[in-house]
């Protein structure tokens, strides 16, 4: 199983992209992991769409619609997702051929604070939800006070967060097979 694995945070030592990179460590058997960046996207405008994808955006629209599942990490803006993610979901969302639809999809977050981006979550479930992404339900990964967890070279020095990133993926290879049929 090919799993694309989308950050939300642009930050050279994001939390969240270290915990991404840390995943690639917990896979289970069958399973790979690639990381893309969404850095280089425009901001969604339609008159762009409508002239022509940019290069960054058909490349990024491909890489979902290729990948087995998707796997998001992302910050909690505002009790919200990052613009960023926010435009990156824009732009594969647009007909024809929006990338989300059918697409299997987990989702964890990790933020300084103490509920680690539990608020983002379920913003980013509402938003796929309605473009027919499946995300698994359970189970729920926020990686609160993210900073004593994760180290910046994408190392998870904490054994619950293990734990909990080892647990998520484990649950995602069922859950894409079980999405396909
Ligand atoms: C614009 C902005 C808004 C933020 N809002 C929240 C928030 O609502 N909840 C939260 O837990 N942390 C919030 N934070 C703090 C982030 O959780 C923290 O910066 C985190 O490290 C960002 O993820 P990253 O390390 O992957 O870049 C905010 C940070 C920024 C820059």
């Amino acid at each position: 199983m090919q799993i694309l694995g989308i950050c939300g945070s642009l930050r050279k030592a994001s939390l969240n992209m270290a915990a991404l990179r840390a995943c690639n460590e917990l896979l289970p058997q069958g399973m790979s992991l690639r990381i893309t960046s969404i850095a280089d996207l425009p901001m969604f405008n339609q008159d762009v769409f409508d002239a022509g994808l940019p290069e960054p955006v058909k490349k990024l629209r491909s890489e979902i619609t290729e990948a087995d599942g998707v796997l998001i990490a992302s910050p909690e803006y505002n009790f919200s997702l990052s613009a960023a993610l926010k435009n990156a979901i824009d732009w594969s969302s647009r007909p024809p051929n929006q990338s989300w639809q059918d697409k299997p999809v987990a989702v964890f977050s990790a933020s300084g604070g103490p509920l680690g981006g539990a608020r983002v979550q379920y913003d980013i479930r509402r938003i796929l939800g309605q473009l027919w992404a499946h995300v698994l339900p359970r189970p729920e990964v926020f990686i609160g006070g993210a900073q004593g967890k994760v180290d910046a070279q994408g190392k998870i020095t904490d054994e619950a967060t293990r734990k909990f990133l080892t647990d998520l993926l484990a649950g995602f290879g069922p859950w894409i097979t079980r999405m396909k049929k």
